[in-house]
């Protein structure tokens, strides 16, 4: 299947009432890993990379990886997402590379540091949105800020300094035509979200339900959605690492959020995680191994199973098959002629 679009995979999962995975890639392992998993599951997927991983890699490196894994799994739908694009030109940039999908994070500055004001990230969304669309490129904006930093990107402190107000994500999605709209909940990124399993004081989710009540039709996103499961820290600790105690987001609160409005679920950290265990316990057991192979093997191996299992729990796994990819040029057409809505429902308080 060529890739598509993350607005049409977005809109079947909202028509089967699932939740997506979107996996951030920095290397071939990761993509081959997540594809491996599709294929286990039977699962649409969003393959994503960030301005980190663009230039960790070389992003037209990346572009081509993610080529090639639609090309190699024909039957699998796959949209291809820059995650957290700090500006216009990282946006546009991204676009002419033939990513399939973008998001805007204009929550911050192009510092990916400062939160940014209401009105500059209506502005520049906006601006990401008409250029965005009329080249049938699907857009991801975000109200409210999350926690922590990740490869300098990020507000720092906690998850709750910023939390998304209901009202101001009514007027974000009105005024921006986003097709899909990241919350702020109370999550971080990386791997200390919570310094206990979360409760309703840390982990918003009563938030979530009040915007999915006036978006009931928005495509709502959760980020720093990895639930940091203590295996994954355990394998680490066991073999040398030094992993302070800490929670992530429980799976059974995501799919509360999968039954009101989310559709795209970020996860990046359980991953790492996955693949520095499986390499420690490599290095520490055979210390004499030092062909990349012998620990990229069973890195690539224990995040498929990781990937595997989320796309089983945000109920992904099956619908690979329900649908074939509608082109980018129709659904250009789509945005121009107006059957593919960028006007939210809002629903009254
Ligand atoms: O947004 C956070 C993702 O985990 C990507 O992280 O910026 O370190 O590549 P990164
Ligand atoms: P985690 O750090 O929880 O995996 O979040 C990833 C993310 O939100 C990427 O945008
Ligand atoms: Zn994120």
């Amino acid at each position: 299947m060529p890739l598509v679009s993350m607005r049409q995979l977005l809109d079947e999962a909202a028509k089967g009432g699932y939740g997506v995975g979107a996996f951030n890639v920095n290397d071939m392992e990761q993509i081959q890993a997540i594809m491996e998993a599709a294929k286990q599951t039977n699962s649409p997927v969003i393959i994503q990379a960030s301005r980190g991983a663009r230039q960790f890699a070389q992003d037209r490196y990346l572009y081509h990886l993610i080529l090639a894994a639609s090309e190699l799994y024909p039957e699998i739908p796959l949209a291809m997402h820059l995650d957290h694009g700090n500006s216009f030109e990282t946006c546009k940039s991204a676009i002419e590379l033939g990513f399939t999908s973008v998001m805007m994070d204009g929550s911050l500055k192009a510092d990916g540091k400062t939160p940014a004001t209401f009105e500059e990230n209506v502005a520049v969304t906006k601006q990401v949105v008409d250029f965005a669309h009329e080249r049938g490129i699907t857009v991801e904006g975000e109200i409210g800020v999350l926690g922590g930093v990740e490869d300098g990107h990020g507000a720092g402190g906690s998850g709750l300094e910023h939390v998304t107000d209901p009202d101001q994500a009514v007027e974000f999605a009105e005024k921006t035509g986003v097709d899909a709209l990241a919350i702020a909940i109370g999550t971080s990124h990386g791997a200390y979200k919570f310094s206990k399993k979360p409760d309703g004081s840390v982990l918003k989710m009563d938030i979530l339900l009040a915007i999915h009540k006036r978006l009931p039709k928005t495509h709502l996103v959760m980020h720093g959605s990895s639930s940091v499961p203590k295996d994954l820290q355990d394998i680490i600790n066991q073999y040398g690492g030094k992993l302070k105690e800490t929670w992530g987001v429980p799976i059974e609160e995501i799919q509360l959020g999968i039954r009101n409005g989310v559709r795209k679920i970020n996860v990046d950290t359980d991953n790492r995680l996955a693949i520095t265990g499986a390499i420690r316990k490599v290095l520490w057991e055979t210390p004499e191994k030092f062909d990349p192979r012998d620990y990229l093997k069973p890195a690539r191996e224990a995040m498929q199973k990781v990937v595997a299992l989320r796309m089983t729990q945000f109920g992904q796994a099956g619908h690979a098959g329900d649908y074939k990819a509608v082109s980018i040029a129709e659904i250009a057409r789509g945005y121009k002629d107006g059957s593919l809505s960028t006007k939210p429902l809002v629903a009254d308080k």
